[in-house]
């Protein structure tokens, strides 16, 4: 085996994306070789009974269900049920969900000291992972592994309930306004937008457009199988840790800019096309230099090969929720171009460079009224139930505590000499 320069003699086999995990697990219990794969990442050899992707074909299933279905008729919280429990749910259940949902939204008043003790400036993704976690302290009995399945759901609840509240309240520090309690009144997102938009003493009505809009956004974020925050989650679940530090721990890993950046990423181009006079075209002729290419934001994507399923979803949304609000922003009109040219260019057709979900979700949070540095605070709070559901499988299947096989590369036993 040769890894980072050096030949290494071990009996190993390497899992590849073609291998299915039984198959790396029987070889495993068959001869004791063991799986190299560094860093813990892409073996493709675990299990889970909740989300469907197919990168190929561009299908993404929750729970056996198409996403475009959901998408279509079903609500955010309504999935995050199915997600979590496995079913979607009847009216009854969704009636008593949703009403523990909303009974809980409200959190300590104590979290307000820690919320205050933050800088303005402190990135709201910063402050969200922090009160999450802090949720332990409040609920010290998520620390008890052997709490009974009505308490690990009422962890669960809270989470779902109070996750919108600190959205709000951490993009609330971030402009140093005073935080809305919520209005038990509004739906979940219509909750959410109000907590995040109204000025205190202000009447605020939330808009049914944009409300509608982001509980399509945060289904089609809901879960994306095993990837790193996912994992993060069960990695950190499975030490027995709380379930709001577990959760904490997702928030924390999906905040690194190569997973919940992109969609941030593509404003970011988007404004600096816009800065260089706002030309799409020669912005896709550099992304086309053989030499020096221009790197063209939420285009393609590591997992699906020819189209990612949700960008189809969401680029009709975008367009009706543009046409909608009737929004007027020259950087909105900038993408519009881009994503046309792309799509009638050979070039990019030939090498399936479409644009993708964080393409387009940028777009709609923008024209939301969302700001850039809350986007990944928006998919944290689409992807919160995947996380849950992930790790209540965890701990359904009785996983044992995770605990990566390493093999070792570094030096030889050495002489130690003094100085
Ligand atoms: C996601 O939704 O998590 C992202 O597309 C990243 C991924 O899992 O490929």
């Amino acid at each position: 085996l040769s890894f980072n320069g050096q030949e290494y003699e071990f009996p190993v086999i390497t899992g590849t994306e073609n291998e299915s995990a039984i198959d790396i697990a029987k070889l495993r219990g068959a001869s004791g070789l063991i799986t190299l794969d560094p860093g813990f990442k892409n073996t493709g050899s675990t299990t889970s009974a909740i989300t469907f992707l197919d990168g190929e074909e561009g299908i993404l299933r929750y729970r056996g269900y198409r996403i475009e279905d959901l998408a279509e008729k079903s609500s955010f919280l309504e999935v995050a049920y199915l997600l979590i429990y496995g079913e979607l749910p009847s009216q009854a259940e969704y009636e008593n969900f949703s009403k523990e949902i909303t009974h809980h939204t409200l959190v300590h008043e104590d979290i307000k000291k820690i919320l205050e003790g933050f800088p303005s400036n402190a990135h709201p993704m910063g402050v969200l992972s922090s009160l999450i976690c802090s949720l332990t302290a409040f609920y010290p009995d998520s620390l008890n592994p052997n709490r009974s399945d009505e308490e690990v759901n009422m962890s669960i609840i809270r989470l779902l309930a109070k996750m919108p509240t600190f959205a709000a309240w951490a993009y609330k520090n971030e402009v140093g306004h005073p935080v809305n309690y919520p209005d038990n009144s509004l739906d979940y997102c219509s909750n959410f937008l109000k907590m995040m938009f109204a000025l205190p003493a202000e009447k605020y009505d939330v808009d049914p457009v944009v409300a509608a809009a982001l509980d399509k956004l945060l289904i089609l974020h809901a879960d994306h199988e095993q990837n790193c925050s996912t994992s993060t989650v069960r990695i950190v679940g499975s030490s027995q840790a709380s379930i709001y530090a577990s959760i904490s721990a997702g928030i924390n890993a999906l905040w690194g800019p190569l997973h919940g950046g992109a969609n941030q990423s593509v404003i970011e181009m988007l404004e600096a096309i816009k800065a260089d006079g706002g030309d799409a075209k020669k912005y896709l002729d550099k992304a086309k230099d053989k030499n020096d290419p221009f790197r063209l934001m939420g285009f393609g994507h590591r997992v699906y090969k020819n189209f990612d399923p949700r960008a189809r979803i969401i680029k009709k949304a975008a367009d009706d929720v543009l046409a909608k609000l009737g929004v007027n922003d020259p950087v909105l009109d900038i993408a519009k171009e881009l994503e046309h040219a792309a799509l009638n260019d050979q070039y990019f057709i030939d090498r399936k460079l479409y644009p993708n979900v964080d393409f387009y979700s940028g777009i709609i949070y923008r024209a939301l009224g969302i700001p850039t540095d809350m986007f990944t605070v928006m998919f944290a709070l689409g992807r919160l139930p995947g996380w849950i559901a992930q790790w209540k499988e965890m701990r359904e299947n009785g996983e044992p505590i995770g605990r990566p096989r390493q093999v070792y590369v570094g030096a030889n036993e050495r002489d130690y000499v003094s100085m």
